[in-house]
């Protein structure tokens, strides 16, 4: 049989900031146990990533930090893909779309669809900030999506409910810039007919769901979309960060982030190829249409892969040249949440991958996160479940196999694989169990089902381990010492079955077993047998996993929740622009109600001598006469304003209270009538 050609990406990380655990569990440890296993099952298969360094993303960021783009991309592109490296992700390369290679690439896919007149130049309207001078791409807006009533839409795609609509259907705009509502102005664009593929699509689809089964809640996503009807999609902005549109009636327009970033895996594959020196290597995976492609990303990339990114393929297919393969299969994951919220890099919610591999090693990461893989559901990481899925599981269970097995051969078999004639009922099982279990994790493997799979092999450890008590070698030493070198024998064969099993999940800590064992790793299909030969000498054992104290988990736990983000991330002023308030005491000397307003208090205040009128929205929680003679502080150099008709010169400070009554602040009869607050 020949080996089977495979091509896996995972989504290319956008190189605007650190990526998190909830990253790692969407689309690259499913994917990096999913290559490491068909590696072991000898498939010829090259995996492939990289940073996406383009789009709106980047600039919001350079943006808020007054910086060049390039400054970030370049900053990010290192921090993540060393952080990938530390966590033991097996890339065969990790590129970046700001390459000469990827553009090169982006561009030849644009041309080619523009000079067989395929795209469509379309004026459209486009939000505008007046106040900034320029288009507000998709995410520079954000208003309520007039689908599902989520406010916090972008200008044309609902984050909430998935949908995407004309920027003209989005209710209340507002631009993230200036914060003003912008205006809806002609621009042109190049649109790609997606709308012309809806059938083709379907079709793709639902051929691949039925070849290779494809998840349910991807499935689910797609059929919803082809419902709703694909519409035409503009891949042009109005934009100087990106690739340049090669067409010279565009001047200041770029390449839309998403038509050229699902392409950077076809650049990320030809920069892979350059390096080995095989310049043409590529073609063997993508323009083979034979090729097993897998596609892993998280939910909310689905569209892009499974529509657009095909469409793509579809469309270029459909021309003279070489033809790509698609993907077979995108197995989207949903998201991973933080102990029970979001993550959120402004709130202070989560832990970068950096940050957390400085404290612990990747190994209990990568088996926690895999134990718990959004696989059909959202799911959450808790640093509770960290601490018991490394204490209980890998070093209670799995440490502990090896280390009682290794010990006893040590002492008693003088670290050599003792003999394994004679076997009964309760070894006969065992060695069955052993052997089933390549086959087992393959076909959950296969399938996506990793964290079942995960699961299941520390099954295996459980079992060793009961069958060890069982055996009672410590027993048999005396009583029957054939007996017991058969119970160590098939227990060392176990434990190279499981280093072999989790290799593809806890990589760092299976090479160590290797390594006691004195052994290589052997290809999937012949893991299960008796590998290990009677008298092979070992190594000696080393602590494989240690455990994790309680106070560790508390100051990581304590941590979280000393930081409110609004303290780190609300931005400072200077002294003298605090000073330019003028915050002083006022005396109430008169207080009534405010015609047909149920929050307004019409008040007159004396600051020192002057005497001033003003409107406080506090009617809901004081009545005039509880105010009258209170101490206030006012805000005293405020622009006067008309409320409910009324002239306001001043503005009183109060604060909210937990059963959401504001609380004037006041001072006592010691500090007098206009005295500056500071
Ligand atoms: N950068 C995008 C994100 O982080 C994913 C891009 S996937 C690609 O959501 F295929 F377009 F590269
Ligand atoms: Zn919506």
């Amino acid at each position: 049989m020949s080996k089977q050609k495979i091509l896996v990406t995972s989504a290319l990380p956008y190189a605007n900031g650190p990526i998190h655990l909830g990253h790692l569990s969407g689309a690259y440890l499913p994917a990096d146990i999913y290559v490491r296993y068909k590696r072991l099952k000898g498939d010829d298969i090259i995996y492939i990533c990289g940073s996406d360094e383009h789009g709106v993303p980047i600039t919001i960021t350079a943006d808020k930090e007054d910086v060049n783009p390039q400054v970030i991309i370049d900053r990010y592109h290192e921090i993540n893909k060393k952080a990938f490296e530390r966590f033991g992700m097996s890339f065969d390369n990790y590129s970046r779309t700001s390459l000469p290679i990827h553009h090169e690439t982006a561009k030849d896919f644009f041309l080619e669809f523009y000079n067989r007149g395929i795209l469509i130049e379309k004026k459209t309207n486009q939000f505008y900030d007046e106040k900034a001078k320029m288009f507000l791409p998709d995410r520079y807006v954000e208003g309520t999506c007039p689908k599902c009533g989520y406010e916090e839409a972008r200008s044309d795609e609902c984050e909430n409910c998935g949908s995407l609509y004309d920027p003209s259907e989005l209710k209340n705009p507002k631009s993230k810039i200036t914060g003003e509502t912008p205006s809806l102005r002609e621009t042109s664009h190049f649109y790609f007919p997606i709308g012309k593929y809806q059938p083709a699509l379907e079709n793709y689809v639902e051929e691949m769901n039925k070849k290779y089964g494809w998840k349910d809640n991807v499935l689910q996503y797609c059929r919803g979309w082809f419902k709703e009807g694909l519409k035409d999609r503009a891949i042009t902005r109005d934009l100087d960060w990106g690739i340049k549109v090669p067409v010279d009636s565009s001047p200041g327009k770029v390449i839309y982030v998403w038509f050229e970033a699902v392409l950077g895996y076809i650049s990320s594959t030809k920069e892979y190829s350059q390096k080995k020196g095989e310049p043409d290597l590529w073609k063997r995976y993508w323009q083979d249409l034979e090729t097993k492609y897998v596609a892993f990303i998280g939910k909310d990339n689905i569209v892009f892969h499974t529509i657009i990114f095909p469409a793509i393929l579809m469309a270029w297919n459909e021309g003279e040249k070489e033809q790509y393969c698609l993907p077979q299969n995108v197995p989207a994951n949903e998201f991973l949440n933080f102990e029970g919220k979001k993550f959120s890099k402004s709130r202070n919610w989560g832990i970068d991958v950096t940050d957390f591999l400085n404290l612990f090693p990747a190994d209990p990461l990568r088996y926690t996160l895999a134990a718990n893989l959004p696989e059909t559901r959202d799911t959450d990481f808790y640093w509770k479940e960290f601490q018991a899925r490394n204490n209980n599981e890998l070093a209670d269970i799995f440490g502990n196999l090896i280390n009682r097995t290794f010990t006893f051969v040590h002492k008693h078999f003088e670290g050599k694989v003792p003999s394994g004639g004679k076997t009964e009922k309760i070894d006969d099982e065992m060695l069955k169990l052993i052997s089933e279990y390549p086959s087992r994790i393959s076909s959950l493997f296969e399938n996506y089902r990793i964290k079942e799979g995960v699961l299941e092999i520390m099954n295996l450890a459980r079992a060793g381990n009961k069958y060890f008590n069982d055996s009672e070698p410590w027993k048999t030493i005396r009583s029957d010492k054939e007996k017991c070198a058969t119970t160590l024998n098939i227990c060392l064969q176990a434990i190279y079955s499981l280093a072999e099993l989790f290799y593809p999940v806890i990589p760092f800590s299976s090479e160590k077993i290797f390594m006691m064992l004195n052994a290589k790793p052997i290809s999937w299909n012949e893991c299960g047998k008796n590998n290990l030969a009677e008298g092979h000498k070992l190594n000696p054992a080393e602590i494989l996993f240690s455990k994790i104290e309680d106070e560790i988990i508390k100051t990581q736990m304590e941590k979280l929740q000393s930081e409110p983000a609004s303290v780190k991330t609300e931005e400072k002023i200077s002294y003298e622009d605090f000073m330019k308030t003028h915050l002083k005491v006022a005396e109430v000397i008169e207080a009534g109600k405010v015609e047909k307003s149920e929050k307004l208090l019409k008040l007159k205040v004396k600051i020192g001598t002057e005497e001033r009128h003003v409107i406080a929205g506090i009617a809901k929680s004081y009545s005039p006469e509880e105010i009258i003679g209170k101490r206030v502080v006012i805000v005293a150099n405020l622009q006067p304003a008309k409320l409910m008709g009324q002239v306001s010169e001043g503005m009183i400070l109060a604060a909210e209270n937990k059963e959401g009554k504001l609380e004037i602040l006041t001072v006592s009869e010691l500090v007098g009538s206009g005295t500056r607050v500071k």
